[in-house]
């Protein structure tokens, strides 16, 4: 047949246009655009490999090289046409470099295939992603930091069952959240090793008869290696969905943290006021100040988590090599990105600007007997098994119970009727601040030793890039 759609990709194969819908259907570039840099990029690198190896003239490999900075430049201007007829980024691209510079434009997909393009487009995009994140998520552990450092003597209750348990210092609740970024900064880092490894020059599946140079390719594209399989190269998305778990985990953390702040700000705990800037108002009651930014980092917890779903079942069932399954990646992918730095983002904001209702902690503390444990302690220095102790203490939880009156608040006498092993060095044992203060072991809430984890944490920040001091 000789009526051939000439638009069409790889048009000779093919008798018949593509039908309208499925043209629509099966293109990706209204998404995959957003990777257009580094297609340039790879296609830069891959120009000038192949004419170290003489497949390209200095010539060609030139104006291959100009050609796609002019597209790079149209691009980043707004001002390139892209064609759903083209499919992709990678056609896209393809078509406009020969429209400007001809026959040279066509050499340039020599020895390689989109398989390997895309996924090494993916690489470098999540590679550059992966350090905005990493630099977001260091802005706020040091917004934590800074508050914690603040906030060091800062009494409030800690819960175990959302019931108050023991007193903590808001300083030490602070570094809990620190410490769990701590451990997603770790995964994101371990992630990126992953991710940072050159697919091109796996070509479609089986690798290239040319006799390309990869180590070259993946030294001017900063990849610390060139794969070592092809079939795997070009088919397996694993670093993307390790990605997408370690977002999973940081949203997920986010979420935990979003909570306890919305928790805080209700009139029934009191225990924060949150920035006017970071809440809105209600449309129908006047006296309404919401705390939309963590309702909404903890919603949006629940995508990042579906998108890691997403992503597994994508790539379960997929025969080796590559599958067309795969462009679904993208989207998921890139919404993970877009959720974690917009979430990371509001958070570092607004960290800073937490204040703190310190009277209303300390009360929140004293209510719920929250010295307890620290009278069966007590006790048990003074000679008693601590089942034993356990047992003496709930007796005097009872009196304060029914007397309504905290144990700081009983008199020695009542106390003594319990045990007479309790002196009068016990009220030093029932405060607030004799409680946490003798919890100064590594890990524990005393001021002076949350000041010290936060001594360490900053030693450890300043190895990062984003650090500013
Ligand atoms: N748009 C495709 C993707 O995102 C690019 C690779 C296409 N390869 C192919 N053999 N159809 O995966």
């Amino acid at each position: 047949m000789t009526n051939v759609n000439t638009e069409k990709l790889s048009s000779a194969r093919f008798a018949e246009a593509t039908d309208a819908f499925v043209e629509v259907f099966t293109a990706s570039v209204d998404f995959d655009k957003r990777m257009a840099q580094q297609d340039i990029q790879g296609s830069m690198a891959h120009a000038k490999m192949l004419c170290k190896i003489g497949v390209l003239t200095d010539k060609e490999r030139d104006d291959i090289l100009s050609g796609l900075e002019k597209i790079s430049t149209e691009i980043a201007e707004g001002q390139f046409n892209w064609s759903v007829k083209q499919e992709d980024v990678h056609m896209n691209i393809e078509a406009r470099l020969t429209d400007l510079i001809g026959i040279a434009g066509k050499k340039l997909h020599t020895g390689r295939s989109r398989n390997d393009q895309v996924a090494t487009d993916i690489r470098l995009y999540l590679r550059s992603e992966v350090e905005h994140i990493a630099k977001e998520m260091t802005r706020l552990q040091r917004a934590l930091l800074n508050l914690a450092e603040q906030e060091a003597d800062t009494i409030m209750p800690g819960f175990t069952h959302l019931q108050v348990a023991q007193p903590i210092t808001f300083g030490h609740h602070l570094m809990a959240w620190f410490e769990m970024l701590c451990r997603d900064q770790e995964r994101l880092q371990d992630c990126y090793k992953r991710i940072n490894v050159m697919p091109l020059g796996a070509a479609a599946l089986a690798g290239t008869s040319y006799p390309i140079d990869r180590h070259m390719t993946a030294e001017l594209l900063h990849f610390s290696r060139p794969s070592a399989n092809s079939l795997d190269s070009v088919s397996d998305r694993d670093f993307a969905i390790e990605f997408c778990a370690a977002g999973s985990l940081i949203m997920m953390h986010l979420s935990r943290f979003s909570e306890e702040l919305i928790l805080w700000t209700s009139a029934q705990f009191d225990f924060i006021d949150m920035p006017d800037a970071f809440c809105t108002g209600s449309s129908i009651m006047p006296q309404k100040k919401n705390p939309d930014v963590p309702e909404l980092v903890r919603g949006k917890s629940g995508r990042v988590t579906g998108h890691l779903i997403s992503l597994l079942m994508l790539m379960k069932s997929q025969p080796l090599a590559y599958n067309k399954d795969n462009q679904e990646d993208k989207e998921p992918l890139f919404d993970t990105v877009d959720t974690l730095i917009n979430c990371l983002r509001a958070f570092a904001d607004m960290v800073p600007h937490i204040k703190p209702k310190k009277a209303s902690m300390y009360k929140a503390a004293k209510q719920g007997f929250a010295t307890a444990t620290d009278l069966a302690d007590y006790l048990v220095r003074k000679g008693m098994a601590f089942r034993d102790a356990h047992e003496v203490v709930g007796q005097a939880v009872r009196l304060g119970i029914t007397t309504q009156r905290d144990l700081s608040e009983l008199d020695l006498a009542e106390l003594q009727n319990f045990s007479p092993a309790i002196g009068e060095d016990v009220f030093q044992v029932l405060s607030l601040e004799g409680s946490v203060a003798s919890r100064k072991h590594i890990g524990g809430t005393a001021p002076d030793t949350v000041r010290q984890a936060i001594h360490t944490a900053r030693k450890a920040l300043k190895h990062l890039d984003a650090d500013p001091d």
